[in-house]
């Protein structure tokens, strides 16, 4: 892969010639569980086991090479529509993945965070879930994000209902409303404040959509699509993405100068 030395400047304003170098912020939309199983012979939930593996893999290797978050998108808000014992199944190795995973987190100083309705989860997910979190807190590496039951329209939805209700209340001016509230309270409700902006999302098996995924914050972000599914998307994958990023040039709608 290319050198990676420092990390990009991706600030709005921060205009320069230099190819884009290490992302800061990597998401992915770990996509083709189910195709990886059944071009197998297998049920769809052996490609969501063997998923994990690639959980491991990426996020250790993500942690390496120095990224500061790795958001991966996990359940979303649309995923009960699928049938219950698959859902249970993907609850259940959620679950299990959240406590064993424990030591792998301690060991490479990686702070486990969530964006999602987290609250809407099965309780044990939750319980799990609010203990990792708190175990991995003080963590100073790289954040792993997970996006649990999330949906980026709801996430939308649920920040324009609270600057409503501030409105409403006389806490904030309706006629100064800029998008830096909107990206505050985005922020606040799901982020951690000091949280990078998103350099790269990455969507394994082919798909090219955003499928309700992180709308607001890819607006400036780089695209890039892996053929294979999330079960074959390894260290090498992760290298190749990264690649493909540090030679884009982003001018955030203005102009490099040679
Ligand atoms: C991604 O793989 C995992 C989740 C959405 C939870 P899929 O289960 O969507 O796999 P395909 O797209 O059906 O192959
Ligand atoms: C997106 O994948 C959600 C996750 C990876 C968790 P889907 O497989 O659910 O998306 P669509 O249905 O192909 O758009
Ligand atoms: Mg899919």
């Amino acid at each position: 892969m290319r050198p990676v030395s420092t990390h990009a400047e991706t600030a709005q304003g921060g205009l320069r010639s230099e190819p884009a170098g290490l992302p800061r912020h990597v998401a992915i939309i770990m996509d083709g569980n189910g195709r990886w199983a059944q071009a197998r012979g297998f049920a769809r939930v052996r490609g969501h086991e063997h998923g994990v593996e690639s959980v491991r893999a990426i996020t250790r290797h993500a942690a390496r090479l120095g990224l500061e978050q790795l958001t991966l998108f996990a359940f979303s808000t649309e995923n009960w529509r699928r049938p219950e014992t698959e859902v249970d199944r993907l609850m259940e190795l959620l679950t299990h993945y959240l406590v064993e995973e424990r030591d792998e987190l301690m060991e490479n100083d990686i702070r486990l965070t969530a964006i999602g309705r987290i609250e809407e989860l099965p309780e044990d997910v939750q319980r799990t879930l609010a203990e990792t979190e708190a175990l991995t807190a003080d963590n100073s590496g790289m954040t792993l994000c997970l996006a649990l039951n999330y949906g980026a329209r709801g996430e939308l939805a649920d920040a324009a209902r609270t600057l409503a209700l501030d409105a409403a209340a006389g806490r904030i001016d309706v006629a100064a409303m800029s998008s830096e509230e909107i990206e505050r309270e985005l922020d606040a409700r799901t982020y951690q404040p000091d949280m990078p902006p998103l350099d790269l999302l990455v969507r394994t098996a082919g798909e090219q959509r955003l499928s309700n995924f992180l709308l607001w914050q890819m607006s400036y972000g780089e695209f890039h699509v892996a053929d294979v599914t999330w079960p074959e998307f390894r260290e090498a994958a992760l290298e190749a993405a990264l690649a493909d990023y540090g030679s884009r040039k982003r001018s955030f709608g203005g102009l490099l100068s040679s």
